[in-house]
């Protein structure tokens, strides 16, 4: 004969359920909300014009990082949220002391167990430099995530708001760490080393031509379909915390018609290095030729780049590297180019060093 429970043991049983299920549910911590900290240093994203409808001609650095914060309420549902004014600039206006500043503040509060990961909020203009300058001094494999905007907070469909609050939500995510310094605008993932403004003004300035971005924010989660081969942050030989100021690198731009004024200029006025933004695959002109071998005579690190923006400078290419003792800068744009000059004259004068961290970083 089998026996049939009864009711009042059917009700027993679903009440220890009950009582189990609570029981789990009581001892299962909630998943703690990360804590970000957001270091504001002013641009568009920070920016306030005349109208709703200004998107040009508006005053960038304006608005305080308390501001910035209250007007997004959903970056509570993320993260902790903490914010700092370290800067309130116009991102044209960002210089070497405001990196070195800006580089040593990030890797104190990375060291801190308290803080999970840091936003940036930057002006568009060198945010991409600001981006790769610390992608190879910050000493963490925590998040570090910048961000800005191309229309002021004060305009129709502002993109700042929804840029901060994927960036916190980026710098928040598991996924994030270990991956380098980031960039989130307009709802894409995109690598430092990478990633370039290429237009004035729309809300898609922001693109890694032909290596391509990393991935998407969407639905408040991100998605990562690839990551950088290149080294950065703990993996790099670059140490700023003890530095004061950053050796002098300038740009000389290529173009038809080109003469060594500006290249003696820099040179005359004390440049420790030189990255020569030539046309094409790097070219140099006859008559500039003999000032950038006077510059390296006197000690002058010369690195071909190009104007072009995309495509890898080969050595002994468009010149005789080996002959001249250039560097080539790899597929790194000018700017960028500048900045890892910079870090590895503060490590060595030696071309053949300085040319292998350009085929590391
Ligand atoms: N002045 C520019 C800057 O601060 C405004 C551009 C922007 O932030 O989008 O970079």
């Amino acid at each position: 004969m089998t026996h049939q429970p009864t009711r009042r043991s059917m009700m027993a049983l679903f009440g220890f359920m009950l009582f189990v299920a609570g029981a789990a549910q009581a001892e299962a911590p909630p998943a703690r909300l990360a804590n970000v900290t957001i270091l504001a240093t002013g641009g568009t994203i920070a920016g306030t014009g005349a109208t709703s409808t200004t998107t040009v001609g508006y005053t960038a650095a304006t608005v305080g990082v308390q501001a910035l914060i209250k007007a997004v309420p959903e970056l509570a549902k993320v993260a902790h949220v903490s914010g700092e004014q370290v800067f309130q600039i116009a991102s044209e206006n960002m210089d070497n002391e405001h990196w070195l500043t800006l580089a040593k503040r990030v890797n104190v509060l990375l060291a801190q167990s308290n803080v999970d990961g840091i936003v940036i909020t930057h002006g568009t203009d060198t945010l991409e430099e600001t981006a790769y300058f610390l992608d190879l001094v910050v000493k963490s494999r925590k998040p570090v995530v910048l961000v800005g905007a191309m229309r002021p907070s004060t305009a129709l469909s502002a993109d700042g708001p929804i840029n901060l609050y994927n960036a916190v939500l980026l710098a928040a995510s598991q996924e994030a760490v270990g991956k380098g310094v980031l960039v989130a605008m307009n709802d894409q993932i995109q690598a430092a080393r990478d990633i370039t403004k290429t237009n004035t003004s729309t809300l898609d300035a922001f693109r890694t031509p032909e290596l391509g971005m990393l991935g998407y924010i969407q639905g408040s989660r991100p998605f990562f379909y690839r990551q950088s081969t290149r080294k950065h942050t703990i993996d790099t030989e670059f140490d700023v915390s003890a530095l004061t100021a950053l050796p002098q690198v300038d740009i000389v731009y290529g173009y038809a018609n080109v003469g060594p004024v500006a290249l003696d200029a820099f040179v005359a006025a004390g440049a420790k290095g030189i990255i020569h933004a030539g046309v094409g695959d790097g070219s140099l002109a006859d008559k500039v030729l003999p000032a950038l071998k006077a510059a390296r005579a006197k000690g002058v690190l010369i690195v071909r780049a190009s104007r072009v923006g995309q495509g890898i400078l080969a050595r002994n290419g468009e010149a005789k590297d080996d002959e001249l003792d250039f560097v080539v800068a790899d597929t790194l744009n000018a700017q960028k180019a500048r900045i890892l000059l910079m870090l590895a004259l503060t490590r060595t004068g030696s071309s053949k060093e300085i040319q292998r961290m350009f085929y590391t970083y």
